[in-house]
């Protein structure tokens, strides 16, 4: 088999065979196909497709790359959560804890944030002593005992998808289903859970612009993770403002610790119920998502999802007095308002902006190497549609470094675009796509 065979019949609209694409992945991961080569092969899929077993193929020739995790010592029904990726997006630290508290296991590896948005696995070494880097023997003890844990990715996942994800990136050829699709459910599946919910987001800053084309990417992830024998859900998501208000490590952590207190709802609890709910009904833990949904309040109600996230703290060798007295969090040594320039009302929020302002602080990183301050970030005083009067804030900074702080209050005056018109504002949830509805 060559390489330039395959690359030439996809680029004349051909289908790939299942042993062609194994050949393919494993030619790439072993180094013996180059990048040159690779990269054809990436725009001649962007431009002329896959059909569904050559996304099938794709994925699993992916997922089988590297190591992949057999949870089966876990007991009981296993929950992994994906999203596309969000500024402000913390649900993972809200939504585990509380499905975990209602009997579901949470085995989950996370990412680090790279660019504009955050990684759950940086946001929770806010905890000062967190751990995230368990072995797999810690891993499936903690997840028995506790029900849940939340580590880092172990090196030997996809490695397939490290490489392909890098060349994609400067190559022009993010943006195309079956890339996107084996990519995110090679992970998935190799990460071994039972149940998979994806947060597929739309909007600003986001791969799929509108819903239409954030539906048809999670029309073909679902329709791959239930073809490779898993329980398979995926909520549409509107990104055209951060979600919640904070932006920044310590500062999500401090929010999502709000939310689990039952003292704020609104958009991130909107969210983290829906995906919860999918979680549940995809488990067979309820017969609908407004049973769901109950059930999940409830654990939040109780006061079970926030000693869940103690618990979990506690087990990783964090300090979970931190959950009770968040004051205990690392905290910036300068916070300055951004006042409004005129009067009017919040028409758009530009949440890939803020999500740079926050990086820009300090809060996330620009290459791998970056060493992020928890303490930093941004937090939202106004949402889409708020009102407000001139010099009143629309955000306050938190920062490390005066001249940093200054630079964000002026950038984030930019991210704001204030309006006398009336704000028509999209829903948060556009669809879901699963069972129990
Ligand atoms: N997230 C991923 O992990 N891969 C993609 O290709 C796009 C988003």
């Amino acid at each position: 088999m060559r390489m330039t065979d395959l690359i030439a019949k996809k680029r004349d609209g051909q289908v790939l065979s299942t042993e062609e694409i194994y050949y393919m992945i494993a030619g790439y991961t072993d180094g013996s196909i180059p990048d040159y080569q690779m990269s054809a092969m990436c725009m001649a899929i962007l431009l002329k497709g896959m059909n569904e077993q050559e996304t099938l193929d794709l994925t699993m020739a992916m997922t089988y790359s590297g190591e992949v995790l057999d949870l089966s010592p876990i007991e009981g029904i296993k929950a992994d959560k994906h999203s596309t990726g969000g500024v402000g997006d913390k649900t993972s630290l809200v939504l585990c804890p509380m499905v975990a508290a209602c009997g579901l296991k949470i085995a989950k590896m996370s990412g680090r944030g790279l660019g504009h948005t955050g990684g759950t696995i940086d946001k929770l070494e806010s905890f000062p002593g967190f751990s995230t880097a368990l072995s797999e023997k810690e891993f499936f003890e903690n997840v028995n005992r506790h029900g849940i844990a939340l580590i880092g990715q172990t090196a030997n996942l996809v490695p397939a998808d490290k490489k392909l994800y890098a060349l994609r990136d400067v190559t022009g050829t993010v943006p195309s289903i079956p890339l996107i699709v084996s990519s995110i459910m090679s992970k998935k599946l190799a990460s071994g859970a039972d149940v998979i919910v994806l947060d597929v987001k739309c909007g600003d800053g986001s791969f799929m612009k509108t819903p239409g084309q954030a539906l048809e990417l999670a029309e073909n992830l679902t329709k791959i993770g239930r073809r490779a024998g898993r329980r398979c859900a995926a909520v549409i998501t509107d990104m055209d403002q951060p979600l919640g208000f904070a932006v920044g490590n310590a500062l999500e952590v401090k929010e999502a610790i709000a939310v689990l207190k039952g003292e704020q709802e609104g958009d991130l609890l909107d969210l983290c119920l829906a995906l919860g709910s999918c979680m549940l009904t995809e488990a067979g833990f309820a017969g609908s998502h407004a049973e769901a949904k109950e059930t999940l309040k409830m654990s939040i109600r109780d006061g079970r999802a926030l000693n869940k996230l103690a618990e979990m703290v506690r087990a990783q060798g964090g300090d979970d007095r931190a959950v009770y007295q968040p004051e205990l969090l690392p905290k910036a040594a300068i916070q300055v308002e951004v006042p409004a320039p005129k009067s009017g009302r919040v028409g758009r929020i530009h949440a890939e902006a803020v999500g740079l302002v926050s990086m820009m602080l300090g809060g996330g990183r620009a290459t791998k190497e970056d060493v992020i301050d928890p303490a930093v970030g941004v937090v939202l005083r106004k949402k889409l549609g708020d009102a407000v009067a001139e010099g009143e804030s629309l955000a306050q900074v938190h920062a490390n470094d005066p001249e940093k702080a200054k630079e964000a209050v002026e950038r984030l005056q930019d991210c704001f675009e204030l309006t006398s018109g009336p704000v028509v504002r999209g829903p948060l949830i556009h669809q879901i796509l699963g069972t129990g509805l």
